[in-house]
């Protein structure tokens, strides 16, 4: 989704924002433009549609000017056009927005505006913002800026300057994320850390009704009833190495092939050997009330949906639970039954998730108790949840989640573990599961070995136009998130289902043409997926089966075998998914797709 950088120091302000905005490439645009401030009354912009090399390119090298702001474009009022792309402008030039989120009542202001003659040259909904700032600019940006707000409705992150008030930037966040950077005689303000981490890791989280005022040396942040509000810097634990790619051709294969470690992170210092059961420090619920809880529902989009589907399904077989996932888009809108001794949960990679986020509010406006999964330190559904777990996977840059995913899954293994410990289950039973988990890094980096043989599989069958992912119990999910990366990054139709619907409708489907990807377990379902895969094959449906190492008869019954090594059949999630975002990725690489930056996708998807 759209991204905003802004500087403010004694640097030239055009190649900082400039790498800002590269560094915010990962979140998905479809264009890009800076504004920079001369210092002479005038402001100086470059907009263009497509990747910042081509912004990169129409900048003069020259270009001066110590403060501007930046913007990426994923366009929702307007085309893709240079005249949609940010940042945009009042009548007179001297003022510039940048602008995340959504203005649902901008027709109507546009209306009003123009009427008091302002001319419009774009498409977009943000355009109203700038023509607002002038009409009440009476020499205070600040003022001028909070005016404007007054009248806006929907979302917005948005960054400010104006050609009359060198070096001062203002910022105003509502439902969209916006980050000042500190640093030594120079500020930042972005969307997200990315827009400075590499010139500084001291950061001020703006909340929802805040407008922030900073220049060179200072900021000043004031609250919706116009209160200065005093907030220290937090420091961010994100190094540049890794935001990096460290040899890697792309950001997918390196946190594809990062998991062993970051798995290893989320469990790092969790696993209670002592007691058999989990330490998870950040719950903040009284031991009662865990004892107590009688449900456990889960809210997440995409990716985390099915890692919370996963979680679901073990905290009801193995901490004897009752447990559901949901879609968080869904949730909101249907009034949902939230009972007194629910515990909820809201899971989302970065934290920003519009529909996971208000969804969340909408939990605890109901009066429960709700916990965040997340993995960005600092996010807004981290610092909005009642407790929680922090992933701990470090910067996931490729817009398909893949590490992730996998230290989600750790954070639902070591929930269930403390929460079955706290309930039926035995001391040795317990670490039982805990030595399963803990097997799981060597597990994967193990699965990552099968990489070149994967690589070799992808390439037969990158060309087929569709394809079908298929799983039971645990690895039902796992089939969905099969599918998913296939369709992300390679743009190849799959459909992930659970192993035994297939009879119920999408054997249809099946033919010569349409390859199945198996998922099978030494589990207790195993026959079950045998029989299906039988059914396709039967109709002549070319199948790939994921499946146990040694693994003989199911070897010779598929067309192509990708062996995992075998463990607790309850942890196979972990390794299952392993080969198949590989596959994606490999298939992805064959069709020479933008393989971090697939097509339409965004990151971080902060608008409904
Ligand atoms: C898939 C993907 C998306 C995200 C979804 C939720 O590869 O990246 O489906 O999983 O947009 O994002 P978060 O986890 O940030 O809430």
């Amino acid at each position: 989704m759209c991204g905003i950088v802004g500087y403010v120091g004694p640097r030239r302000a055009a190649p900082i924002l400039l790498e800002g905005l590269k560094r915010l490439e990962y979140r998905g645009y479809d264009s890009a433009g800076i504004a920079v401030g001369q210092g002479s009354g005038v402001l100086a912009s470059v907009r263009r549609v497509g990747k910042i090399r081509v912004l990169k390119e129409a900048v003069p090298k020259s270009l001066e000017g110590i403060w501007g702001i930046g913007h990426t474009r994923w366009a929702t009022h307007g085309g893709v056009t240079e005249a949609n792309t940010h940042p945009h402008f009042d009548c007179s030039g001297k003022i510039a927005v940048a602008h995340n989120g959504i203005i649902e009542n901008y027709r109507a202001l546009r209306g009003m505006l123009s009427k008091e003659g302002a001319v419009f040259t774009s498409e977009t909904d943000t355009e109203v913002v700038p023509k607002l700032v002038a009409k009440y600019y009476e020499g205070d940006l600040e003022a001028a800026v909070k005016a404007a707000l007054a009248h806006l409705e929907g979302t917005y992150g948005i960054a400010v300057i104006h050609a009359d008030e060198p070096g001062r930037i203002v910022g105003a966040r509502n439902g969209s994320p916006l980050i000042v950077g500190v640093g030594e005689n120079e500020m930042f303000i972005g969307s997200d850390v990315m827009a400075f981490i590499s010139s500084t890791s001291r950061v001020v989280y703006l909340n929802d009704g805040e407008v922030v005022s900073l220049d060179a040396a200072s900021f000043k942040i004031t609250d919706r009833a116009d209160v200065q509000v005093d907030r220290k810097a937090d420091a961010v634990t994100w190094e540049l190495g890794e935001i990096e790619k460290d040899g890697y051709p792309c950001y997918m294969e390196k946190e594809i092939f990062e998991q062993p470690d970051s798995i290893g992170r989320a469990l790092g210092g969790r696993l209670d050997r002592e007691n058999a059961t989990a330490k998870l420090g950040g719950l903040n619920l009284d031991r009662r009330f865990q004892r107590a809880v009688s449900r456990v529902s889960i809210i997440a989009a995409g990716t985390s949906w099915h890692a919370s589907l996963v979680g679901a399904q073990l905290l009801e077989s193995v901490a004897r639970i009752p447990a559901s996932a949901e879609l968080s888009s869904e949730l909101r809108y249907r009034n949902p039954v939230v009972e007194p001794a629910s515990l909820w949960f809201a899971v989302s990679q970065s934290g920003e998730t519009a529909d996971t986020l208000y969804a969340m509010r909408e939990i605890q406006r109901k009066g429960a108790n709700v916990l965040g999964i997340c993995n960005v330190v600092g996010s807004t559904i981290a610092r909005e949840s009642d407790g929680g777990v922090y992933v701990h996977s470090g910067p996931e840059i490729a817009v398909a989640s893949t590490k992730a995913f996998t230290s989600q899954l750790a954070a639902f293994y070591l929930f269930t573990l403390h929460m079955a410990r706290m309930r039926d289950m035995s001391r040795s039973e317990g670490e039982r599961f805990l030595a399963a988990l803990a097997s799981v890094p060597d597990k994967v980096k193990e699965t990552l070995g099968g990489r070149d043989r994967i690589q070799a599989i992808a390439k037969k069958y990158s060309r087929a136009g569709d394809f079908l992912f298929l799983g039971r119990g645990l690895l039902y999910p796992i089939a969905l998130e099969g599918a998913l990366k296939l369709k992300e990054i390679s743009y190849i139709h799959a459909e992930g289902y659970a192993a035994g619907e297939i009879k119920h409708g999408p054997i249809a489907l099946i033919s010569g043409e349409v390859p199945s990807v198996f998922l099978v377990p030494h589990d207790p379902l195993r026959e079950k997926v045998i029989s299906n895969i039988r059914e396709v094959k039967a109709r002549g449906g070319p199948v790939i089966a994921v499946g146990i190492e040694g693994d003989e008869e199911l070897a010779g019954l598929v067309d192509d075998f990708i062996p995992v090594p075998a463990m607790d059949w309850r942890f196979y999630p972990f390794t299952m998914v392993v080969p198949l975002q590989l596959f994606a990725y490999f298939c992805a690489l064959e069709l020479g797709r933008d393989v971090d930056q697939p097509r339409n996708l965004a990151k971080s998807v902060t608008v409904e």
